[in-house]
């Protein structure tokens, strides 16, 4: 990442509105600090809550200029729109059941797109962001953030260069704790955004991570789930919401594997973890310990893979900033996608091609792919675990 083609590309760097993401928000502080980390993008424009003063007071609060401190996000994108100096790029950092509604906005104004997962709260609303994009070819980039580890691409690279020869075995899973706490019930009041099946989507806990583990075996295998059987609700007694979500799947090439997430384990914090078999080896990768990639080939002594170390294939070199033994981790991941994701959209404005290795960025049919997951995983439970198609 150490030059900047977006600079060479347009002599300026990107102009990004952001909507969503205001005070109190933990994500939203990591989207602007990534949108900056490699000097791709200037931050010009927000609207950062739904309440209009508050949203005012948050823009320029961050240092926005008063007249680009939006009240609202359609008063963003309809002025941004028609500014000779507006934004180019659009960040969605809303509470789920908003990500249609803007992006397709700001699709439709001729804006390119960076979204937070899920895409959408159903699968049709997913689709039709994925014809938008594919009609007006702009950009649309998904924040499957954990797609953007420098260990993570080096686990897709050793895949694709046949390194675990053919894949056979899958097993994902992210593990919190947030949700553990059973003197902590659904509030009864004011009931938060994601305890709102409407606002947040028909799984709790798949929306918030299940669509993240599904999206990083895919990363990696480069395969697809064609079948589940699946069991999702809740572990703790009384809770409203899925707390929980258990799968086995069936991949396209034949492999098996297995699907685990929670956000109702006591005392764990973010253990999202994956190990991958193939006929010459198996990799296993532990977000909590991100530097760390360990490859076990079949007959062979165990070997480690560390960012930038002896073995780093171009994925992953690119991915990295500073010289092997210095920790980067989950701000500089998330910094990857929003800077590939920059050069895509560059090289669009300017008629250049993108690098190849810059084009990994999770996509519009990637959380549409992810929308199907979890409405196969619903299905699949409803009907009592039976095997369900996740391809259509
Ligand atoms: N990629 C990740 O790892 C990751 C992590 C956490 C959250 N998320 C996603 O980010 C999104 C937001 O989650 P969160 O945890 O930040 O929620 P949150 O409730 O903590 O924050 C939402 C923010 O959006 C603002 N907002 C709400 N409605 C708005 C509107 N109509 N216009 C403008 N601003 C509005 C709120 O004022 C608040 O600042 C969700 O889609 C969630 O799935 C992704």
């Amino acid at each position: 990442m150490a030059d900047n083609p977006v600079i060479e590309m347009l002599g300026r760097r990107l102009r990004l509105g952001v909507i969503g993401g205001g005070p109190g928000s933990f994500i939203g502080d990591m989207h602007r600090s990534a949108a900056r980390l490699d000097d791709r993008y200037e931050l010009v424009a927000g609207a950062l809550s739904a309440d209009p003063d508050r949203s005012r007071a948050a823009g320029t609060g961050l240092g926005l200029a008063a007249d680009r401190a939006y009240g609202s996000a359609s008063e963003l994108i309809e002025t941004e729109a028609s500014r000779p100096d507006g934004a180019d790029v659009i960040s969605i950092m809303t509470p789920n059941d908003s990500h249609h509604e803007y992006a397709a906005a700001a699709l439709d104004r001729g804006f390119d797109v960076i979204c937070d997962k899920p895409i959408t709260n159903t699968l049709d609303e997913a689709l039709d962001l994925v014809k938008r994009v594919e009609q007006t070819g702009l950009v649309f980039c998904l924040t499957h953030n954990y797609t953007g580890y420098s260990l993570v691409r080096q686990a897709k690279a050793m895949v694709e260069d046949g390194q675990l020869g053919e894949i056979r075995l899958v097993q994902v899973e992210y593990v919190q704790g947030g949700k553990a706490d059973e003197n902590d019930p659904d509030p009864a009041d004011g009931l938060p955004w994601r305890y709102d099946p409407v606002r947040g989507g028909p799984s709790l806990v798949m929306g918030d991570i299940g669509t993240h583990a599904h999206n990083l075996a895919r990363f990696i295998t480069g395969l697809e789930v064609t079948e589940v059987a699946a069991e999702v609700g809740a572990i703790v007694p009384g809770r409203l919401v899925d707390d929980y979500a258990g799968a086995l799947l069936r991949f396209d090439n034949g492999a098996r594997g297995s699907f685990w997430v929670t956000q109702a384990a006591a005392g764990v914090e973010n253990a999202l973890r994956i190990r991958v078999s193939g006929t010459r080896g198996s990799l296993e990768w532990h977000q909590e310990q991100p530097m760390l990639l360990l490859f076990t080939p079949l007959g062979g002594p165990a070997e480690c893979r560390t960012p930038n170390g002896p073995g780093t294939l171009p994925l992953a070199a690119r991915s990295t900033r500073i010289v092997a033994g210095h920790p980067e981790a989950f701000l500089e991941a998330f910094a990857n996608i929003y800077s590939d994701a920059a050069e895509a959209i560059a090289a669009r404005r300017s008629g250049n091609i993108p690098h190849p290795l810059a084009m990994y960025f999770p996509n519009a049919i990637d959380g549409a792919i992810g929308l199907r997951f979890v409405e196969a995983v619903i299905a699949s439970s409803r009907a009592g675990g039976a095997w369900t198609d996740a391809t259509t």
